[in-house]
């Protein structure tokens, strides 16, 4: 029997109300499956702050470096805003990215024929949309030298020429799996690294991955088309901030953001959240979405090679949805809490 060790990080807001529910359908397979979960559940974010006085403690860190695979909920909320960036509770959760050497982030966007009543674009428009954004997730602007003074800031961006390619070939490697499409996303107009982002980019997929269809586009124009036209697009590839942006308009797309789930992948780690954030205005509520995060579990079963086990999460997720077990950021009228649907994807689980 296989067994994984997997440590758990709630985090703050809805972040322990969508890991209750990864934890809940882990037990769960568990019980269907020959497998193992060995669960550790440690504080990061606004918690670990509480607790121990910092964003991301050694024994956080420790866990996390001892374990097959990282889930993490969601971090920040208004009772740690005022701190400094690196006091922050998001600064738990970079440190912890950055420590784990995970330096691209897969995002991938699937439309469910039952949720495009939910979609913000017109049914025509998101019908067919089936898109992954590989975001780089260890550089840039996010980790550049900071500085602050009482009128003065600065973010510096910085990008190596390793940097580029390493997220590249993840890129490409997904992409020969798909459509062979690439769009890679810059600001080449005006930024020196986005100047060598693109010169590297055209570069390494020319001489490495000939057989890709690569096209080049502005962060302007590529956020437009991402609303007009979204069908164009296969893989996107792009730069930390600019992910970060162009990954929550494309979670708005399938409906709610809250159904967006990512994996962050490195040479040996990996860690996996929702898109979202910790959503404090509905925190305790009982009513987060948890389908990103259970999503997310299903990325992290298909990283440790168990893919029987994933494609049949995937399919209890899948009926839950053909269900209508929809939360409240889908469907405002829904009366579904964050309980009521992992009870939905667990019963699936052990009944299909
Ligand atoms: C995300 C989040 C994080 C980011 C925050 C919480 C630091 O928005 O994962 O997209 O900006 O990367
Ligand atoms: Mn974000």
């Amino acid at each position: 029997m296989n067994s994984y060790d997997i440590t758990l990080l709630p985090g703050d807001g809805i972040g322990p109300e969508v890991t209750q529910s990864v934890h809940a359908v882990m037990e769960v397979l568990q019980q269907r499956f020959p497998v193992r979960f060995n669960i550790d559940i440690k504080a990061v974010g606004g918690e670990a702050i509480d607790k121990f006085g910092e964003p991301l403690p050694q024994e956080t860190i420790d866990s996390c470096l001892n374990s097959d695979a990282v889930f993490l909920g969601a971090v920040g909320g208004p009772k740690w805003e005022n701190k400094g960036v690196y006091e922050s509770p998001e600064w738990g959760l970079l440190k912890l990215r950055e420590t784990l050497k995970v330096f691209s982030n897969i995002r991938p966007l699937s439309i469910y024929e039952d949720l495009n009543q939910f979609s913000p674009l017109k049914n025509d428009l998101i019908q067919g949309v089936e898109m992954v954004i590989v975001r780089e997730l260890t550089g840039g602007i996010y980790f550049g030298n900071k500085h602050r003074s009482d009128l003065y800031a600065v973010d510096q961006c910085t990008y190596t020429e390793n940097e580029i390619i390493r997220v590249t070939k993840v890129a490409c490697e997904l992409a020969m799996k798909r459509k062979r499409r690439l769009v890679s996303v810059d600001k080449a107009n005006v930024l020196e690294t986005s100047k060598l982002w693109r010169e590297v980019v055209t570069r390494y997929v020319t001489e490495a991955f000939p057989q890709i269809h690569l096209e080049h586009q502005l962060i302007d124009s590529c956020a437009m088309h991402l609303v007009s036209n979204p069908r164009q697009f296969d893989v996107i590839l792009t730069e930390n901030m600019f992910g970060d942006i162009l990954s929550d308009i494309s979670g708005a797309l399938s409906g709610s953001l809250g159904m967006l789930p990512s994996s962050s992948i490195g040479h040996k780690y990996a860690l996996f959240e929702p898109v979202h954030g910790s959503a404090p205005n509905i925190k305790g509520k009982g009513i987060a979405n948890p389908y990103a995060s259970l999503l997310s579990l299903e990325m992290m079963l298909r990283w440790l090679g168990e893919s029987k086990i994933a494609d049949h999460l995937a399919r209890a997720i899948k009926q839950a949805i053909q269900d209508k077990c929809f939360s409240k950021d889908l469907d405002k009228n829904s009366h579904f809490s964050t309980t009521d649907i992992t009870l939905s994807v667990t019963s699936n689980i052990l009944s299909i």
